[in-house]
């Protein structure tokens, strides 16, 4: 899908050579074209080509463009280049060891692949420590929450397909130790991108009624 260049209407008057502007009516067709046709992307449904390094940095740019409550940036993203994708698996493997002594030898195989699929791979990770302004947790979620929307659509965007995915895994010891987590900060989840070679239905999306009402 390729959107349209985003410039609003009361940007006509751009000078020369700035991009052609859009209809209010164009651009919000298109943001909700956008919007509607996002899927989550399993991993195992991702293959190469990844996003390009001008892309990736498009993709943090979009998440840096979330609100923020108290300019916080309440979050904070770690790539995890595939020469460091094994020591990942070695967390996932341990953190399966750890809460399940009898796993099978395959069952920790698998474990240790999942690092290994998405050909781009972060860790988002919340910051919920001490800070100024004392901005609630659940605020700070919330940026972190928009920071990986803006991420998704904007992959999405580009014509990939983007995936999260979190587990069991988040909260183990290891997973603090590979990714130098201080205090206060928490793994959210990771975000997986790359090119679609497989795609499901989509689900569902709930009905406005079922989640609206007036006061
Ligand atoms: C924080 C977070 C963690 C997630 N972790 C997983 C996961 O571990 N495995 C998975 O299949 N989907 C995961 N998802 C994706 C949801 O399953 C998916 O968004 C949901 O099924 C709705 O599908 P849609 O995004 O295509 O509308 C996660 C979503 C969020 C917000």
């Amino acid at each position: 899908m390729k959107l349209p260049i985003a410039a609003p209407m009361h940007n006509a008057a751009a000078a020369d050579g700035a991009p052609p502007a859009v209809s209010a009516e164009e651009l919000c067709d298109a943001a909700q074209a956008l919007i509607h046709s996002r899927q989550n992307i399993s991993p195992k449904r991702l293959a190469a080509p990844g996003p390009s390094p001008a892309q990736l940095e498009q993709l943090l740019a979009a998440a840096a463009a979330a609100p923020d409550h108290g300019q916080l940036h309440p979050w904070r993203f770690v790539i995890i280049p595939q020469h460091k994708r094994a020591l990942l698996g070695e967390v996932f493997a341990q953190a399966l060891i750890e809460r399940d002594p009898d796993a099978t030898p395959e069952q920790i195989a698998a474990a240790r692949e999942k690092a290994h699929r998405a050909p781009l791979l972060l860790l988002a990770v919340a910051r919920l420590g001490p800070a100024e302004p004392d901005i609630p947790a659940l605020e700070r979620m919330v940026s972190l929450g928009c920071a990986l929307q803006n991420m998704l659509l904007s992959a999405h965007a580009m014509g990939f397909g983007a995936g999260l995915t979190s587990g069991q895994a988040m909260t183990s010891a290891h997973m603090r130790t590979l990714f130098a987590l201080t205090i206060g900060e928490h793994p959210a989840c990771f975000v997986n991108i790359g090119t679609v070679n497989r795609r499901k239905p989509q689900h569902a999306r709930p009905a406005p009624s079922e989640f609206t009402s007036t006061l």
